[in-house]
């Protein structure tokens, strides 16, 4: 097996773990009284269950700190130490300053560079990719990496074709300098443009002029054509995975354990057929957390580490897709 960096470079490994969600849970049976729907056709056409929502006034950063302080004391990693902060999301707190300069702040991380990266659903392993180069190129030693995202803030609760999708939620993950062969093996990321009318949210962009005041109020949130986007999602999924498994060398079937992003059941059910992939080896919660976007595989990858389904030794494929389109890929041994 011949990992990414070839051995010349320092790895860097996960040495810490953490996830945020908010406390209120919106059942499908919540969400019946909403717009016209059931728990039946949400259950079986997107295998979700309840999903967490923020109030207002809640905040992505305020998910973000919960679960990058967990991820610190997990990796026993002193906010000094820490020397970049990449968050990936699309649901920032403001248009600026980044997200991340809030975390950092807040938790006095005063060594670090601190920004977002806007990837949509890949946003966790796209941050993984530059917070991974970082340490393999020697320009850091520790940094965090988090994806987060509160999309029920910008769902349109008129429309059931996407409202009843998403959750809201934050993991987070401490990346250091390894030495041995544990710690990420491989990254790989990528992006298409020409579909930014399947799947967007105009909201306070350029595009929009919100200063001009004749903004339609429903451009501020999102939209998407589902059909076309599970048709994409299925393909690149399984295209992703293949070219992360590449990198590092290795076939699916050497991999312990899937966590895919959690968008809908069955996209996760097409890309295990296509890797021939046995349920038994994929993590999915989407059922109690919905759609969280950026935020599903570090929360996914947080629980099936902390419930001890991953255990040191083993490999876990990560593959992502969302709007743009973008998707990713990582591979990483524990
Ligand atoms: N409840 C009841 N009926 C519904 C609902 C609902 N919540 N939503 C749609 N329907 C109806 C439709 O109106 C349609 O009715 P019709 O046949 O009478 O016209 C019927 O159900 C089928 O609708 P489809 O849109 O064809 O349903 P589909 O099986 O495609 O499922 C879904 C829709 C769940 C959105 C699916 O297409 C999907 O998951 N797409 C991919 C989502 C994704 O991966 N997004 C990327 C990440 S998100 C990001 O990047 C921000």
């Amino acid at each position: 097996m011949i990992p990414t960096n070839n051995h010349k470079r320092p790895f860097a490994r996960i040495a810490g773990t953490g996830r945020a969600v908010p406390p209120t849970v919106l059942t499908n049976a919540d969400l019946e009284a909403i717009v016209e729907t059931s728990d039946e056709w949400i259950t079986q056409r997107a295998g979700i269950k309840r999903r967490h929502i923020v109030q207002r006034g809640d905040k992505t950063s305020d998910l973000c700190i919960e679960a990058a302080r967990t991820a610190l004391d997990d990796a026993r990693v002193k906010p000094e130490e820490i020397e970049f902060i990449v968050l990936g999301t699309i649901s920032p707190d403001m248009r600026f300053p980044a997200t991340a300069v809030f975390i950092q702040e807040a938790l006095k991380c005063e060594n670090a560079v601190a920004y977002d990266v806007s990837a949509t659903c890949s946003g966790f392993l796209f941050s993984l990719y530059q917070g991974e180069a970082m340490i393999a190129l020697g320009r850091a030693k520790k940094g965090l990496v988090i994806g987060a995202e509160l999309l029920t803030t910008i769902a349109d609760w008129t429309d059931r074709g996407t409202c009843v999708l998403f959750g809201d939620g934050a993991g987070a993950v401490v990346l250091e300098e390894a030495n041995d062969e544990h710690g990420i093996l491989s990254t790989y990321i990528g992006s298409g443009g020409g579909a930014s009318s399947l799947l967007y949210c105009v909201g306070h962009g350029t595009v929009g002029h919100m200063s001009t005041m004749d903004t339609e109020p429903g451009e501020s949130l999102l939209h998407m054509n589902g059909n076309e986007v599970f048709r994409q999602a299925v393909r690149t999924m399984e295209k992703s995975a293949h070219a992360a498994l590449d990198r590092a060398g290795m076939t699916a079937d050497e991999i312990d354990w899937l966590i895919p992003h959690q968008a809908n059941i069955r996209i996760i059910e097409a890309t295990m057929q296509r890797l021939r992939l046995p349920a038994e080896k994929v993590i999915i919660n989407i059922q109690e957390y919905g759609n969280t976007s950026s935020a599903s595989i570090p929360i996914a990858l947080d629980e099936a580490l902390r419930d001890g389904r991953i255990r040191s030794g083993q490999t876990v494929l990560c593959v992502a897709f969302g709007g743009g389109f973008t998707w990713g890929g990582a591979v990483i041994r524990f």
